[in-house]
């Protein structure tokens, strides 16, 4: 795919409010008034092979940006009682699952390596313990450079772990002081080369554009200095800034953050450098080099997209375990309580932490499918789309989507025939937008959605 391109004007026009797609319907849909035996069902009646993805909510420090479900503290051995949970919880969901194998782990957060190396041991303990995994599984980290000493990272890699992924942001010191999250360049560098030295097979950078005091000219800097650690994927987040629900962002002051056309130009700025250096645009947030897995799942046309965002695999067939996962198993979405102390009361209890849900419909999987198809390939071949979810005309089923799709078209951002959908390079960045046309349920709660960009 070609570089993309550009065109500021459409900033006003489409940089509304709007959901990620790393599910279709959107969490924000999930009910508690939702039977929990459908769950059990999804997940026996499953294929063989699951992904499963842990949260570690603690973190040792408040990043001010920070959008995720974490919680701060310098107590280490509130992680011991953590773990304890996670135990039962392992041990409530095995008997459903224990006939599958796992074929990919992610461990995210807040901050996993906030664990100690004692810690982190049992709890990979305690996954083996409770699951089976495929030979050659994919086991993978996020990392907070600052908690991860050297130790650590070659720990992690006995443990077993063969991908890591870093939270980097900004290398701008007076980014980084507003954000609170002070990291030395070297640090990281550091970090790099030894995880390559110790053989792990994928390595990931976070950035985050439209941060306070950002501008084209140190966020280029950054780009350059991530671009000479080599790493094989990049992920550049578009800054979710959303202070009625994320306190710590109040600390930001508005007149700080880049306006929008500033933080379009940051991002353009990202898109050109990491083309010419030869990562391949995924789409959105994520950039690969050519060989990395996910670049080729997107060439071969099965590229997919679960909670952590763009993947190769785990679309609908993710168990999420800890406080405020999300899985998504064979058209049932659920999600567990978000807060600790509920967390670990439901568990007690004697209960799975499961406080909402959805069963998708048939309606519900074809418009899944077809905002996957969009948003991970940038094209939907319409009769084999047709064939496939034995559709007699897809633009009568899909009417109301029309007069939503005709300024996008109008502005050359998709290109629509009866046989195609084809989002172009200019519509690339709007693809969020695009998807929205088809999405039944986008009245509900739309502002509680971040920006497009
Ligand atoms: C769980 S953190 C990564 C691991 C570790 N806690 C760290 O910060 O290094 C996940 C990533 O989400 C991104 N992120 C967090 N809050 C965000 C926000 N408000 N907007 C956009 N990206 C955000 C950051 O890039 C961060 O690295
Ligand atoms: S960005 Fe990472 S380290 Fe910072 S508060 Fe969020 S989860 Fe914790």
């Amino acid at each position: 795919m070609s570089v993309i391109q550009w065109d500021k004007k459409l900033i006003d026009k489409y940089n509304i409010n709007g959901p990620r797609y790393t599910s279709y319907p959107t969490a924000l849909m999930l009910s508690d008034q939702f039977d929990r035996g459908r769950i059990d069902h999804a997940l026996q009646a499953a294929g063989d092979e699951l992904c499963l993805y842990l949260h570690l909510p603690f973190c040792h420090k408040l990043c001010y940006y920070c959008g995720c479900n974490k919680v701060i503290t310098r107590h280490q051995h509130k992680a011991d009682k953590y773990l304890d949970y996670l135990a039962k919880e392992m041990a409530m969901y095995q008997p459903l699952v224990a006939d599958k194998r796992i074929r990919q782990i992610h461990l995210g957060g807040g901050t996993p390596t906030f664990l100690t190396e004692q810690q982190l041991t049992r709890l990979m303990a305690l996954v083996h313990q409770h699951f089976r995994f495929v030979d050659n599984a994919e086991v993978s980290i996020e990392i907070d450079p600052r908690s991860c000493s050297d130790e650590k990272l070659r720990h992690l890699r006995t443990l077993g772990f063969n991908r890591v992924s870093y939270g980097v942001q900004d290398f701008d010191t007076k980014v980084q002081i507003a954000i609170n999250r002070v990291q030395d360049v070297d640090l990281i560098r550091h970090q790099l080369k030894l995880s390559k030295a110790l053989g792990f097979e994928s390595i990931n950078l976070d950035l985050i554009y439209g941060l306070p005091y950002q501008q084209p000219e140190t966020f280029k800097k950054s780009i350059e200095q991530v671009i000479e650690m080599d790493p094989d994927r990049i992920s550049v987040f578009s800054y979710a800034h959303l202070p009625q629900r994320f306190a710590g962002q109040r600390k930001i002051p508005e007149e700080s953050i880049p306006r929008p056309s500033v933080k379009l130009s940051l991002l353009e700025q990202a898109i050109t450098q990491l083309s010419e250096a030869g990562y391949q645009f995924i789409g959105m947030d994520h950039f690969a080099k050519a060989n990395d897995g996910l670049a080729i799942a997107q060439r071969e046309g099965r590229l997919q997209r679960n909670f952590q965002g763009y993947t190769t695999d785990g679309q609908d067939a993710l168990l999420g375990l800890g406080v405020s996962s999300i899985s998504q198993v064979n058209g049932v979405l659920w999600q567990h309580e978000k807060e600790l102390p509920a967390y670990y009361k439901m568990i007690d209890s004697g209960q799975r932490p499961i406080i909402k849900g959805m069963a998708l419909n048939d309606e519900d999987k074809l418009r899944a499918a077809l905002i996957s198809q969009v948003i991970c390939h940038f094209e939907l071949d319409i009769e084999a789309f047709k064939a496939q979810w034995q559709l007699d005309d897809f633009w009568a089923h899909f009417a109301e989507a029309i007069p939503l799709l005709k300024p996008f078209i109008e502005d050359g951002l998709v290109d629509v025939s009866d046989k195609k959908l084809r989002v172009t390079d200019l519509g690339r960045l709007w693809v969020r937008s695009i998807c929205a046309c088809f999405d039944e349920y986008l009245d509900h709660g739309q502002n509680r959605y971040s920006k497009v960009v």
